[in-house]
């Protein structure tokens, strides 16, 4: 495999972000007064104790509940902590190995939304319900991930040659960052709008990412035609401007573990070189983080087993940097090796 796309060198430090909107309410765990005005909206459903304002969602693995409206409309999603595969209470039936040990999902879940910095990906507004809720469905209060409902055909048979390359590439650079274990088939919706000509598709089911060991990941696209075709200059932007501080910040505040964190850092540095440096395209960079075989490390596995038999990250931050360091000039000659062959 060798570097098809030559495009121009960048830097691949981080650097300072594009202009923002102001970011909505978001913050988890925040006092009611802050609350984003979904979770008000739900809190008060929930106190009204209609039993036909939930319904299980017979679709998944985990207890994901649709919330309806007083004029029976769906508006957001439920996703309880105590009903994650592997769960206590999971009403689909335990599985006996989750991914992930069950009770991240709906950090996880918040996560992915508060990184999807200017809502690039998509991924529909999601909060923490953080105070245990009632309803008279619900043997115990429940916490969990909730997210808006997002309007979508059921129709996963739909040709992935009709969705567009900018939808795929920007649920690829979202999954590629944060190491997404589970981007099947089902978690993506697909919204047809009258006016547009393609269909859009909307990523949703992030309880799989970030794990804390780079193991294998499920990239549906991967062999999917637009994941060969070059970046456009926005999404390189976009790459570019990734801060790994910075989402390492907002990781740190969601509660997520050190070496949870040091998998988005991974990810994303290698994201920057590939795709900045090399102008390696999406297929390239998937196939690198993949596996070809579940039982055998990924490229990018053995890069990172490399960087760190050379520095031991036991000790201090300092260590972290060193770390980085050694991994980014590990990825630069390794690819740069690929050219070579
Ligand atoms: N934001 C959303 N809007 C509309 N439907 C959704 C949304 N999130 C999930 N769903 C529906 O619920 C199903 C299960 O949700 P998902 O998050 O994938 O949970 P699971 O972990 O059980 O796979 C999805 O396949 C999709 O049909
Ligand atoms: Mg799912």
């Amino acid at each position: 495999m060798c570097a098809k796309n030559s495009t121009p060198k960048q830097n691949l430090l981080p650097a300072p972000e594009p202009e923002r909107k102001p970011e909505p309410k978001k913050e988890i765990g925040t006092p009611s007064e802050n609350e984003p005005e979904l979770v008000k909206l739900i809190e008060h459903i929930f106190s009204l104790n209609n039993p036909n304002s939930i319904q299980l969602c017979t679709e998944g693995i985990g207890g994901t509940y649709f919330i309806h409206n007083s004029q029976n409309q769906k508006i957001a999603v439920f996703k309880p902590s105590d009903e994650e595969p592997g769960a206590e209470f999971n009403p689909k039936g335990q599985i006996s190995e989750p991914l992930l040990p069950p009770g991240g999902g709906a950090q996880r879940e918040v996560a992915a939304y508060l990184l999807d910095h200017q809502h690039f990906a998509g991924v529909p507004e999601t909060y923490f319900l953080s105070s245990p809720i009632k309803h008279p469905n619900f043997k115990t209060p429940k916490m969990g991930s909730l997210q808006k409902y997002v309007e979508n055909i059921e129709n996963h048979d739909m040709s992935s040659s009709r969705f567009t390359v900018e939808d795929v590439h920007k649920i690829g650079i979202f999954d590629v960052r944060l190491m997404n274990m589970d981007r099947n088939e089902e978690n993506f919706l697909i919204q047809v709008k009258k006016d547009e000509k393609s269909p859009r598709l909307i990523p949703i089911d992030h309880s799989y990412i970030l794990p804390p060991d780079l193991s294998f990941v499920w990239f549906e696209w991967l062999h999917w035609k637009q994941a060969k075709e070059p970046f456009l200059k926005n999404h390189l932007d976009y790459i570019a401007a990734l801060d790994i501080h910075k989402d390492a910040a907002i990781l740190h505040n969601l509660g997520f573990k050190k070496e949870e964190i040091k998998t988005m850092m991974i990810c994303t540095i290698f994201l920057k070189i590939s795709a900045l440096k090399f102008g390696y395209n999406l297929f390239q960079i998937g196939s690198i983080v993949s596996r070809k075989k579940l039982t055998e490390e990924s490229e990018l596995e053995k890069m990172v087993r490399r960087a760190e038999s050379l520095v031991q990250v036991e000790e201090a931050e300092a260590e972290e940097e060193k770390f980085l360091e050694v991994l980014s000039k590990i990825i630069i000659e390794e690819l740069q090796n690929k050219i070579q062959k």
